[in-house]
């Protein structure tokens, strides 16, 4: 007998969707590169079904029926290449090539290309759902040719979710369609995510919830319009209470929020096609704010609002100049850090106080105030965020409260500043003691076992959520 399909990679994800093909009585080739994992799948889950674990590429290849499917889970990147390397040449005419990972759609219409050629169909699909949805039905995104589908489509549709009996499968279309739409959901994965932790600050810092009654409001909302997965773990996550210390488990999370990539793909790709995906944007850019604990630790003493800053009726010419002041300063805060990220990363050696200089005259935005961040880089060229910079720093502090009214109101009156306001939010985010971040990586090793790290010692840790929820060392 030869298998429908087979599963190189038996990482969790590899492993789950090989269990998940065999459940539903599809006989799975199995491949890893070490045979360890490969022995450990047939002697846990063989019972679910029939699985052929092989040891050797050339043996997983002739155990399968043609044409070939072989579905590749591995790490995205140059792993993918390395075994699209070893198959390729293994496989005849008409064969499939299916990469399950998160990769990259301009990876993925290269190598469809490439492998066009040589008369084989690459299929980059979008699978998810994390470990749990690979195993009891993912929602699957493949892309690549449409008569790769009328071979694989059946199959796919087949271990996917459904909803009333439909399959949550469909081909999204030639070459790259299906990562590229993958990777938009992660994109707006990550701003789901984001403004779920800003609704638990919110309810948290001002409406002094705690976690535990946070946990219960999420409940009550995943009764309503806002039903969905992300709520209902966030509820979760929020109950949960740290075995160790009996904090809430939230409050014990190191609050950096990490990422793999797709989100900023997501961005990188809408700049190219001008697509202005602000709220997916501001959500990968304040994974990045809470991950800088450099920055974050400098900026820790910037003052936040006086009593004074709620109390309307300030003179709105007056107001907005602060505020424009203020939010031009935290633009050229972000672009001479990313100018110096830039030059650590690329061994530029870049003086910033030099391009504050050379940009005081003849250049469009030369600016009286550039002489000050010209200063400031010259007394500390390694200074962390031009924000904390004395004279910045008093400029910022003193415009403040006026800022705060002019968003406020302009929130009132229905008048778009995404610029005043994003500025504000980037300004009491560096300033944070303690960033929502925290739940977001909650979240994360609650979805996909991303793993977390603890404030009070070194080390990564993973909850088994789906189990008893103890903690495991990762
Ligand atoms: C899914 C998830 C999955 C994964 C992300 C997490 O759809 O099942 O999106 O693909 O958990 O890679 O992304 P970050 O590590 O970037 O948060």
């Amino acid at each position: 007998e030869k298998a429908q399909i087979g599963v190189t990679g038996l990482a969790v994800m590899g492993r789950n969707l090989a269990r998940n093909f065999a459940r539903h009585g599809h006989t799975v080739a199995l491949h890893n590169r070490s045979y360890g994992r490969t022995k450990e799948l047939v002697e846990s889950y063989g019972h679910e079904g029939t699985f052929i674990p092989s040891e050797t590429a050339e043996d997983f290849v002739a155990s399968l029926e043609r044409p070939r499917r072989v579905v590749i889970m591995v790490k995205a990147g140059k792993a993918t290449d390395a075994v699209i390397d070893e198959f390729a040449p293994l496989l005849e005419e008409g064969d499939m090539l299916i990469d399950a990972g998160n990769a990259h759609f301009a990876d993925t219409r290269r190598r469809e290309a490439a492998l066009r050629e040589r008369g084989l169909h690459f299929v980059g699909t979008g699978v998810s759902g994390g470990e749990e949805g690979a195993l009891h039905g993912p929602s699957i995104m493949p892309g690549g040719s449409k008569e790769s589908y009328e071979s694989l489509g059946p199959l796919l549709e087949d271990i996917s979710a459904k909803v009333d009996g439909e399959p949550c499968c469909v081909h999204v279309g030639p070459d790259g369609a299906g990562h590229f739409v993958k990777m938009v959901h992660n994109g707006i994965e990550y701003a789901d995510m984001q403004l779920i932790a800003e609704a638990y600050d919110l309810l948290r810092s001002v409406g002094g919830h705690a976690p535990a009654e946070i946990a219960e409001i999420f409940k009550g909302w995943n009764e309503g319009r806002l039903g969905s997965y992300l709520i209902e773990i966030t509820a979760e996550v929020l109950k949960q209470v740290d075995a160790e210390t009996g904090k809430p488990f939230v409050d014990i999370v190191v609050d950096q929020a990490e990422q793999k990539g797709t989100g900023r793909w997501t961005v990188q790709a809408a700049l190219d096609l001008g697509v202005p995906v602000s709220g997916i944007a501001e959500s990968v850019f304040a994974r990045a704010l809470s991950g800088d604990p450099k920055v974050r630790a400098a900026a820790a003493n910037l003052p936040g609002p006086t009593a004074a800053a709620g109390a309307g009726g300030g003179d709105l010419q007056a107001d907005v100049e602060q505020a424009l002041f203020a939010s031009k300063i935290v633009a050229y805060a972000q672009g001479f850090q990313q100018i110096q990220a830039a030059s650590a990363e690329y061994g530029w050696d870049i003086d910033p106080g030099q391009m504050a200089k050379i940009w005081r005259a003849g250049c469009i935005i030369r600016a009286k105030f550039l002489d000050f961040i010209k200063q400031a880089f010259d007394k500390s060229p390694d200074l962390p965020s031009l924000l904390v910079d004395e004279y910045f720093l008093d400029a910022v502090s003193g415009a403040q409260d006026a800022w705060r009214r002019v968003v406020a109101t302009a929130a009132q009156q229905g008048i778009p500043a995404p610029g005043f306001a994003s500025a504000l939010a980037y300004y009491d985010g560096l300033r944070a003691k303690r960033l929502p971040a925290a739940l977001i990586q909650g979240q994360r090793d609650f979805f996909g076992a991303h793993t977390y790290r603890r404030t009070d010692r070194e080390g990564t840790f993973h909850t088994m959520w789906g189990a008893d929820r103890n903690e495991v060392p990762a």
